[in-house]
């Protein structure tokens, strides 16, 4: 197929380019346990999801992230790819049991190396590392003292970042500390859908401090050891609105605003935590004199990823924050059921820059997952990937028309890959990976995003 098949000649003006800055980044997005594999090589000690993945019926399919990808030992043929998207930009993150497989203690050489290679040969294609410290995979040794309910995980968490900022800082200028620690934090310890599987409100509640205890002091770590670091946290954000005009269902809203934006947001622009949401949870924070001022480090630039609109109702028997999810009907869903919701991108990017003053944006994740079929000619055609990829970018240009400093946006995901609980059936590449002989094959929806940016490139 050729590029101009698989793209309506309408489709790269529906995207106001011109309204993105000259250097925008334009990137892909991965994450270490989704996409390495390699999971017993050179040192690297488990995670809390090489053991989450062990639980009967934790994953669907009983999937793992042992071999993944593969991108631990296929990584400059995937360079290759991002060169053939055209992206000048990567966002990847560095497994902490790779690095340093004890949590706490010395540092992995082998491990840094990889990391070390991967950073060369991105600058060498011209590719901008952009490096997330946390997705997710805590060392299980730490998990075996407390994990994140307990404060020394975050003073692990900064020592550990500080070895890698320390290895990789005088090439890599873009860092995240954490990515969306809602999910360690409300799906590992409440709901227990991740890793580490648990459903203790008072866990998830002290979780939720020490990860972004573990930010701030990640920041001052990173800054201390690679003076020219830009530094951002990553959150996931929803629009939430009520289902219904009701009191009850309005007060569920705001709840939920506060569970999955307002708690996350909050604290690191300065504000300290909720004080509606401190009630809900009723649960006393570990707080320490001078927690509020390391939690709101500066930050150079905040990333946003981006799914899905919530549409919520009061559930009062259910777990805090007492809402649920409700759908809206006929609303279109992608193939995890998540309504795709466009214009919720523009308001989030907005809310940042308006409500909580953001100088710098990045969109660190967004995408879609629907269930691609491989044609005879060994061809990936998914046009709802590739229409969900141009709505959601021509969001982002209006939010930047209306002064919203967008600086980047990382498509959501380079590879299909280990899709957390529901294992490796749910694809979200713009390339497709074929997991029995690690074959990949650009789908049309990545041409669409070639074509987009090289667009963008000859204005
Ligand atoms: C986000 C995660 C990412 C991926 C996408 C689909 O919540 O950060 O790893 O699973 O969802």
């Amino acid at each position: 197929m050729t590029l101009s098949e698989s793209l309506p000649a309408e489709a790269a003006t529906a995207i106001d380019l011109a309204a993105l800055p000259a250097d925008f980044a334009w990137g892909t997005a991965t994450s270490a346990y989704q996409i390495e594999g390699a999971a017993d090589e050179d040192g690297r000690a488990p995670s809390i999801w090489d053991t989450f993945t062990r639980v009967p019926g934790a994953i669907d399919g009983g999937h793992h992230g042992d071999t993944a990808c593969d991108h631990y030992h296929r990584w400059p043929e995937d360079i290759v790819l991002m060169r053939q998207l055209g992206t000048n930009a990567y966002r990847f993150s560095v497994s902490w049991p790779r690095v340093v497989p004890g949590g706490d203690g010395p540092a992995n050489a082998k491990g840094l190396d990889f990391y070390d290679r991967l950073t060369d040969a991105l600058l060498a294609a011209g590719i901008e590392p952009s490096v997330t410290l946390y997705h997710w995979d805590l060392p299980q040794a730490l998990q075996d003292r407390g994990g994140w309910p307990e404060r020394a995980t975050a003073e692990h968490f900064a020592a550990y970042a500080a070895l890698v900022a320390e290895r990789l800082g005088d090439r890599v200028t873009q860092w995240a500390t954490l990515n969306e620690p809602l999910c360690s934090a409300w799906i590992g310890h409440l709901e227990g859908r991740m890793a580490p599987g648990l459903t203790d409100l008072t866990a998830a509640v002290r979780a939720s401090y020490h990860l972004l205890l573990g930010h701030g002091l990640a920041a001052e770590a990173v800054r201390d050891a690679a003076p020219g670091a830009r530094i951002g946290i990553v959150n996931n954000l929803s629009t939430v609105e009520p289902a219904t005009g009701s009191e009850a269902d309005r007060a569920a809203a705001r709840r939920m605003d506060g569970h999955v934006n307002r708690w996350w947001l909050d604290p690191v622009h300065g504000r300290g935590f909720p004080a509606d949401m401190r009630e809900v949870y009723g649960v006393d924070l570990p707080e320490r004199p001078g927690d509020p001022a390391t939690i709101a480090a500066r930050l150079d630039w905040i990333g946003l990823n981006y799914y899905f609109p919530q549409i919520v109702t009061a559930d009062p028997a259910g777990p805090a924050p007492h809402a649920r999810q409700v759908d809206r009907p006929g609303a279109p869903r992608t193939g995890m059921g998540w309504e795709v919701d466009p214009h919720g991108l523009e308001t989030l990017i907005m809310r940042l820059y308006e409500d909580y003053g953001a100088r710098r944006i990045h969109i660190t994740e967004n995408g879609s997952s629907y269930p691609d079929t491989v044609a005879p000619d060994g061809t990936v055609h998914d046009p709802e990937r590739a229409a969900y990829l141009t709505s959601h970018l021509a969001a982002c240009a209006r939010a930047v028309r209306r002064g919203a400093p967008v600086a980047g946006y990382y498509a959501w995901s380079l590879l299909d890959n280990f899709e957390w609980a529901y294992g490796y059936d749910k694809r979200f590449g713009l390339v497709h990976v074929d997991y029995a002989t690690q074959r990949r094959t650009v789908k049309s929806s990545g041409r669409r995003y070639a074509e987009v940016i090289a667009a963008h490139r000859t204005r």
